[in-house]
């Protein structure tokens, strides 16, 4: 046992992801033979403050995209090191904390954040089967501060029309979800999060539009007049799929704004409607669809250094809605502090690769408690097979976890994850449902 759980060897490749880029998988594997493998997502509206993913800028591969020096980086720099190390995967956070030293900058620019991703996921793998446990368990007691957490089924939110970055520009806003509040557990969550697609489709149809072309996480992709259609017709797809629309009913709206893809340093520039807006505009659009329809979560609904804008937000309507901040937060811990010093949303969305390490994202999410702010654990736009983060949001039992559409299977890779787990845990399993927003 005294070695068994240092490393041996760990090794890195090139692989696609949901887009078809480049990106990095790691290997690893453990003197006493215990074996984990990760693949690290990718974001397209990336937000300025998250770290940096090392790509090659070789145009003659991968249109300039590919991945080789990161991998090199895991294959020559990380795992030699660790290989010479004392150091154990099942203490993730040394591990961590050898990674960020081994780059030794902040922005992880050196080696690369999906170099040290991967390693620290990967790491994580081989942790849970070196003690025989699933992954989620084993990360809920890599928690620190809080001692070992109860695993718990997350609230999901589910897109439904795309926009923005992932839909070609047809709407200037990036996401239309839906969030199954009323279901009873995960599974029927999951039935009803199809069955309000499938009729949003189909109203859409009907309306002439082409629903068979999807965007980068799934979602249905029409080009609309205005944001407002896409509200209505979800409204009415819900009712079609025989469901009640509703905060406290059985299906509830959020909306991804990603305002920061259409803010032009000065004004927020809406296409769609031929609109250009300040932030106490932009606020008011906001805050009259939160009384207009049952929107219970809005993300990013101002730009990533609006600071001010935020607060006049989160004064406004924070009361009633969660206010997730994405780009704003970046998953960083100094941004997530400066947004509770200030008043700035009250949720955070929770995406590994926009920190780099597991050991930062679980600090994230311990602060964002500790301070009463929601974590919403999310996937990337450029995803993968890997369903780490099904693990994650069930080992740390986040609130709400964010994955895309109920199509595309690197999105059902992680709705499917969950239903195994849910299998699991067996007729007691905890499901968050309403208490997901904690009011
Ligand atoms: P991204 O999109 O992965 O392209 O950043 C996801 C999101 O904005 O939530
Ligand atoms: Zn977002």
């Amino acid at each position: 046992m005294t070695t068994s759980t240092r490393f041996e060897r760990v090794v890195a490749r090139e692989v696609l992801d949901s887009r078809g880029r480049p990106t990095v998988e790691v290997d690893v594997r453990l003197v006493g033979g215990a074996t984990g493998r990760a693949m690290v997502p990718s974001g397209a509206s990336t937000g300025k403050h998250e770290a940096l993913e090392l790509r090659d800028h070789d145009s003659g591969r991968y249109n300039g995209l590919g991945v080789t020096v990161a991998v090199g980086n895991v294959n020559t720099v990380i795992g030699p090191a660790l290989a010479e190390s004392e150091l154990r995967a099942t203490d993730q956070a040394a591990v961590d904390r050898m990674l960020i030293d081994i780059d030794s900058t902040v922005s992880k620019s050196n080696l690369g954040a999906n170099a040290l991703l991967g390693v620290s996921m990967a790491t994580a793998r081989a942790g849970a089967a070196a003690e025989g446990v699933p992954l989620y368990r084993y990360l809920g007691g890599l928690t620190g501060g809080v001692g070992v957490i109860e695993p718990r089924l997350p609230l999901i939110t589910v897109n439904i029309i795309s926009g923005g970055a992932h839909g070609g520009q047809n709407l200037d806003m990036q996401d239309f979800l839906i969030v199954p509040v009323g279901a009873p557990d995960y599974r029927t969550s999951l039935e009803w999060s199809t069955r309000v697609r499938q009729s949003v489709a189909a109203l859409l149809e009907a309306q002439g539009h082409h629903t068979h072309l999807v965007a980068d996480e799934g979602g249905l992709a029409p080009f609309l007049s205005s944001h407002k259609q896409a509200l209505d017709v979800i409204v009415a797809g819900i009712e079609r799929a025989g469901l009640r629309p509703g905060r406290d009913a059985d299906v509830a709206i959020a909306i991804d704004v990603a305002a920061t893809e259409f803010y032009n340093g000065n004004e927020y520039v809406l296409a769609t409607e031929s609109s250009r807006l300040d932030a106490a505009g932009l606020i008011e659009v906001l805050a009259s669809w939160t009384e207009q329809y049952p929107v219970v979560s809005i993300e990013d609904g101002l730009a990533e250094d609006d600071w001010d804008g935020w607060k006049a937000l989160t004064e406004r309507i924070g009361d009633r809605t969660l206010l997730i901040g994405d780009d704003l937060f970046t998953t960083n811990p100094g941004r997530l502090q400066r947004g509770v010093e200030t008043g700035a949303a009250n949720g955070v969305l929770v995406k590994l690769n926009q920190i780099g390490t597991l050991t930062e994202t679980l600090q994230v999410i311990e602060d964002a408690r500790q301070a009463g702010y929601i974590p919403v654990v999310s996937a990337r736009s450029g995803e993968t097979e890997d369903a780490f983060i099904a693990d994650l949001a069930v080992g740390v039992a986040a609130p709400q976890f964010k994955v895309g559409s109920t199509t595309r299977s690197e999105r059902t890779a992680k709705w499917n994850q969950l239903l195994r787990i849910e299998e699991e845990l067996g007729a007691g399993a905890a499901y968050a449902g309403r208490d997901a927003f904690g009011r």
